[in-house]
């Protein structure tokens, strides 16, 4: 196995720190809070699936964490240091990476040049990242907008990679791709976090695959926790998070 980065801390005994802590997180547009009470800590290496029907507030969440969208209220920190609201570049610098549902690459590039823009110093190599993603390898010299969906979405991965994050936060990977490409990539993700140590938050439609990765699962229904637990546990009670996806106000 590749290993995608020098291990952030060589002592293995040592307990895992807690990477990313939002408390009292309330998101939103302008006036308009869409999700509140959110409290999330993720300790190194941790998957998040963070699940909920469409319009529950799950994008907004990852763009507030990501400072793209200044919170309502709550703090928001990053390796025991707080963020400012509102500061994207901030975020990202600390190490908070989004890959947006849209997937936001440079359609006129080269998949090489797309890598190559987004790569950090001290980041890893081109070349791990297409240990990583394999497919991409005799894709380079072709525009990133030529790729099929499922060629979009690891290069998306392999430019937020080669950021070197602490805290990925991957908004509906699987948007407009089949199944079976979505089996292939979320177990990327599992590596991604087990052998660089990120924290991963992770935005899936597919509620079963993306248990079988995470460590933990958080249910937003209207803007707020309905159901969180660990994923495996979850994992064999579908039942409760089919409630939680019909719950409405009225019966909680
Ligand atoms: N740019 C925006 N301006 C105002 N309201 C928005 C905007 N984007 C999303 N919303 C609203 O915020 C709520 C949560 O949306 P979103 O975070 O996209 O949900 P999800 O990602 O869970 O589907 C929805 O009611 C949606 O209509
Ligand atoms: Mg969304």
């Amino acid at each position: 196995m590749v290993d995608l980065m020098e291990t952030r801390h060589g002592d293995k005994g040592s307990p895992r720190s807690t990477v990313l802590d939002c408390r009292g997180l309330a998101v939103g547009h302008g006036p308009t809070v869409v999700a509140r009470d959110i409290e999330l800590s993720l300790r190194e290496g941790e998957v998040l699936a963070l699940l909920g029907p469409n319009g529950a507030g799950k994008t907004t969440l990852l763009n507030t964490i990501a400072g793209i969208l200044p919170r309502c209220a709550g703090e928001i920190s990053l390796g025991g240091t707080a963020l400012h609201n509102g500061r994207p570049a901030e975020a990202n610098k600390r190490g908070i990476v989004l890959v947006p549902d849209d997937r936001a690459l440079f359609t006129r590039l080269t998949v090489r040049e797309n890598i190559q823009i987004a790569r950090r110093k001290n980041g890893p190599q081109l070349e791990q990242m297409l240990d990583l993603f394999p497919a991409l390898r005799n894709r380079l010299k072709v525009a990133a907008g030529a790729l099929s969906g499922g060629e979009q979405q690891m290069l998306a991965m392999a430019r937020a990679l080669v950021q070197k994050p602490r805290a990925l936060l991957i908004d509906e990977m699987s948007m407009g791709l089949a199944p079976v490409i979505v089996e292939n990539l979320l177990p990327v993700v599992r590596r991604i976090a087990d052998e660089t140590h990120a924290v991963v938050v992770l935005v899936e439609q597919h509620v079963q695959l993306a248990l079988e990765v995470a460590d933990e699962a958080v249910v937003l229904v209207h803007g707020s926790v309905r159901l969180r637990g660990p994923a495996d546990e979850l994992a064999r009670n579908r039942e409760r998070i089919e409630a939680a996806y019909l719950s409405s106000d009225e019966f909680v």
